[in-house]
């Protein structure tokens, strides 16, 4: 398994990224305000797929020379990555803010999609409190730093048994979220705040689709996502117990074998 990082120039970002494993490609897109070392679990599906872990662009080791994060941008940044390297169709797979990615992915590129994996995310764009609450947070984190932000979201990213499973999964998720850049965490903030609402696309979706939600997540609740599943033509919902909001790391065989399963659905 050759989990080496590789780099990839483009005109207005640089793309860390592991690539690796046979199969159909599969795209593992992080959520906010982590980087591609949340998907570390997930190595052994590369008997399975081809594994695309990238860092988003001014998150982890990849940069970006742009003033403005917006989703579309980012959408746009990774399909100049898929075209440097010479794929052309992926199974999308994101997580929370890699899920809101996902709708922008289908919506701008969806002849590129083979599958859509929407995990621990929502549909729906957010209510003024949540809007307000972001704005309020991407001031204090261009202010103040991240710090404050990790110890708010710790608490509910992880299902409180988690906490007391998996210390050093918390304390890993922390260090991704300290060593993240404050005027990109600012920006995302601000990109998910104007990401548009993708209810009304849900049943015009045509490749098949996965919806992999955590039965303790407080932040993208469970049953959220079930009904966004039912708008799907073609769609299966997985809950993965004994996880809150990172499913993917907090019980990772029940999400691998999801995403097993999903490829034996749809291949
Ligand atoms: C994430 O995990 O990516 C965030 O919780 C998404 C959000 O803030 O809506």
């Amino acid at each position: 398994m050759n989990t080496e990082v590789q780099f990839c120039q483009l005109e207005r970002s640089k793309i860390a990224y592991l690539d690796f494993g046979q199969g159909p490609p599969l795209l593992l897109v992080h959520g906010f305000p982590l980087n591609r070392s949340m998907w570390d679990w997930q190595h052994p599906l590369s008997e399975h797929y081809r594994l695309l872990i990238p860092d988003l662009p001014g998150f982890g080791e990849s940069s970006f020379s742009g003033t403005e994060l917006a989703l579309e941008e980012t959408v746009k940044q990774i399909i100049q990555w898929l075209d440097a390297i010479e794929v052309e169709k992926v199974i999308f797979c994101g997580l929370s803010m890699g899920g809101y990615l996902g709708w922008r992915f289908w919506k701008d590129y969806h002849q590129r999609l083979g599958g859509l994996i929407a995990c621990n995310t929502r549909a729906a764009g957010d209510n003024p409190t949540v809007l307000r609450a972001r704005q309020i947070a991407a001031e204090s984190v261009r202010q103040n730093g991240v710090a404050g932000l990790a110890e708010e979201m710790l608490p509910r990213l992880f299902a409180s048994i988690s906490h007391d499973r998996h210390p050093s999964r918390v304390a890993k998720v922390r260090q991704m979220i300290l060593s993240s850049d404050p005027e990109r965490v600012a920006q995302a903030q601000l990109a998910m705040a104007a990401r548009p609402d993708a209810t009304d696309w849900l049943s015009q979706i045509q490749v098949p689709m996965l919806f992999i939600a955590g039965q303790f997540d407080q932040i993208t609740p469970s049953a959220e996502m079930q009904a966004n599943c039912q708008c799907v033509p073609k769609a299966r919902w997985v809950e993965i117990p004994e996880s809150g909001h990172l499913s993917p790391l907090e019980n990772p065989s029940a999400f691998n074998k999801a995403l097993i399963d999903f490829k034996n659905w749809v291949i």
